[in-house]
């Protein structure tokens, strides 16, 4: 049964993609099989393992929530990497903001279409927009946990009010098991001082929920997407994908312990 994701920060630029695409593709690695869902219309986990503007035979993730389709299949692609898998998305997406405002059930949408491939995958993982609006909502509704990363700056903390009182809303009203999967450091400047303040403050804040792997800033992360790759398989031995693959581990250790979801 999988496990659903959604790897969530609605600040902008936190590193939520890079995560969301490495930590598949780790995933896939190791032997497990991933469902990636971009669920953002910038489509940069689409454009991330190399699947700019293309469409599975029912469309993208576009089509899939606006017509409240329970047949992901239609909107699966396979990817370069064994066993991963993916929905894509386009610009098209920023249009079922709005479109599905007037719908019933609108929150919905993205837990039907993802409900019945639990028992195809391992695991799931959404990647959202850098918005608390109606998308990340639906990711949101749909996982079993989510993921945040955290750009190791000042004000890294800032604006996660917001999220943990959306996830509080959520789970009273939409997915009383939603929960905090863990919070991982990104792009850190290991010359500086800076990451281990950051990186304290977060840890006395989210406790052990903070991953003991931190992403250091690494060019080869920046630079795999214009390849169309993760960085782990662009440049395995690279710090960066040497950190996302210590990531993945942590979080496949981390899921032995715990218990089962259901
Ligand atoms: N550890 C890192 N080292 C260097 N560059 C990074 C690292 N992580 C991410 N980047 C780069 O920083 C930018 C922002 O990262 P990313 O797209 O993953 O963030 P995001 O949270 O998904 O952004 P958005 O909110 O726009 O969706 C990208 O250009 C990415 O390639
Ligand atoms: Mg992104």
């Amino acid at each position: 049964m999988a496990k659903i994701i959604a790897v969530t920060n609605q600040k902008g630029g936190v590193g939520k993609t890079t995560t969301a695409i490495n930590l598949a593709a780790a995933l896939a690695i190791s032997g497990r099989t991933v469902l990636l869902v971009d669920c953002d219309p910038q489509g940069n986990a689409t454009s991330g393992v190399g699947m700019k503007g293309q469409r599975a035979a029912g469309g993208t993730i576009y089509e899939a929530l606006t017509q409240a389709a329970d047949d992901a299949d239609r909107f699966t692609l396979p990817t370069m990497i064994d066993r991963l898998s993916l929905i894509p998305a386009t610009r098209d997406l920023s249009g079922a903001e709005i479109e599905l405002i007037s719908v019933s059930e609108r929150e919905r949408r993205l837990e039907r279409l993802l409900e019945p491939q639990r028992d195809r995958f391992d695991y799931i993982i959404i990647d959202s927009p850098p918005s608390l609006g109606l998308l990340t909502l639906n990711a949101l509704v749909a996982a079993d946990r989510v993921l945040i990363p955290l750009h190791c700056e000042y004000f890294a903390l800032e604006g996660l009010a917001d999220l943990v009182s959306t996830m509080r809303r959520v789970r009273a009203a939409l997915n009383p098991g939603l929960d905090i999967e863990g919070v991982l450091l990104t792009m850190n400047d290991e010359r500086t001082n800076l990451g281990q303040q950051v990186s304290r403050d977060v840890r006395e804040f989210f406790k052990d929920k903070v991953y003991r792997t931190v992403i250091p800033r690494n060019v080869r992360l920046a630079e795999a997407p214009s390849h169309g790759l993760p960085a782990v398989t662009y440049d395995p031995k690279s710090r960066g994908a040497d950190a996302y693959f210590a990531f993945a581990n942590e979080v496949l250790e981390r899921n032995q312990l715990a218990p089962a979801v259901s």
